[in-house]
């Protein structure tokens, strides 16, 4: 704490004041204190992190809309936005873009699958007011999941903040009424700094597991990638160990979000 602030909390003395003097000026000082951190982190992206996080935001965001109006394929997407996270910015840089500092003070957990917690950019100078994308970032317990599941006319990128993970996708090679025959495409353990992504043609099902606690993934995704898809833009949820079929294909039995979370969450 400053020591402005210190002074000013050592002089609230509550035998010197009445209950409500000492509730005012304790929510002032609580108010203070907070104000100060905001102006403090805002500073510190201001003197280090603002010219990478204004071009690297313009750049997410650029990508997103050429991934909607066609002019990057789903896969190209991909592989930009898996080298935009991996290489284009610093995971400190990044960490403090999203004030993941903060998300960390107070993590909020639950006991099957991952927690979302919804981190906000700043308001830099240069950045539209809306984004193409959205992001998150899911806090797990350890041996929790994002359990198993495909995705319906999305793109959306995983980046490892904290902790390991064993990480699989699949590709989605067909859709039966109530099976998905999945291809294994990817089988590792990630830690931080590290990325995978899907869209509906490359890896679209992927399964995440903590092996550490407490574990944090940032996720960007793009909804709606295709306008006119009949495919209205959500999970799948699949059960990975389906039966076995030729050339390494599984069937995956498609299943609810309960279903899912009871068995991997
Ligand atoms: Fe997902």
């Amino acid at each position: 704490m400053p020591n402005s602030l210190k002074k000013n909390a050592s002089m609230v003395d509550p035998e010197f004041c009445s209950r409500r003097d000492f509730a005012q000026r304790s929510l002032h000082a609580i108010l203070a204190v907070s104000l100060l951190d905001h102006l403090c982190s805002a500073d510190l992206l201001a003197s280090s992190a603002k010219p990478t996080s204004t071009k690297w935001l313009n750049r997410v965001n650029q990508i997103g809309l050429d991934l909607r109006g066609k002019e990057l394929s789903p896969v190209q997407w991909q592989s930009e936005i898996e080298h935009m996270l991996s290489s284009e910015i610093d995971l400190k840089d990044l960490t403090q873009l999203i004030d993941f500092d903060k998300i960390l003070k107070k993590p909020r957990f639950v006991d099957n699958g991952a927690r979302s917690h919804r981190p906000r950019f700043p308001k830099l100078d240069g950045i539209p007011e809306r984004f193409s994308f959205s992001q998150q970032i899911f806090a797990l317990k350890k041996g929790r999941s994002v359990v198993p599941h495909g995705h319906n006319n999305m793109a959306t990128a995983f980046l490892i903040l904290k902790g390991n993970f064993h990480g699989r996708h699949y590709d989605r090679v067909e859709d039966e009424k109530e099976h998905m025959i999945i291809r294994p495409t990817i089988d590792s353990r990630f830690g931080p700094g590290q990325t995978s992504s899907i869209s509906d043609e490359k890896d679209n099902v992927h399964w995440f597991k903590a092996e550490d606690e407490p574990a944090f993934i940032f996720n960007l995704h793009v909804l709606g990638v295709n306008a006119k898809s009949p495919k209205r833009t959500s999970r799948v949820y699949v059960d990975p160990f389906g039966e076995k079929l030729d050339d390494g294909l599984v069937r995956a039995p498609l299943i609810g979000y309960k279903e899912a979370h009871q068995k991997f969450g």
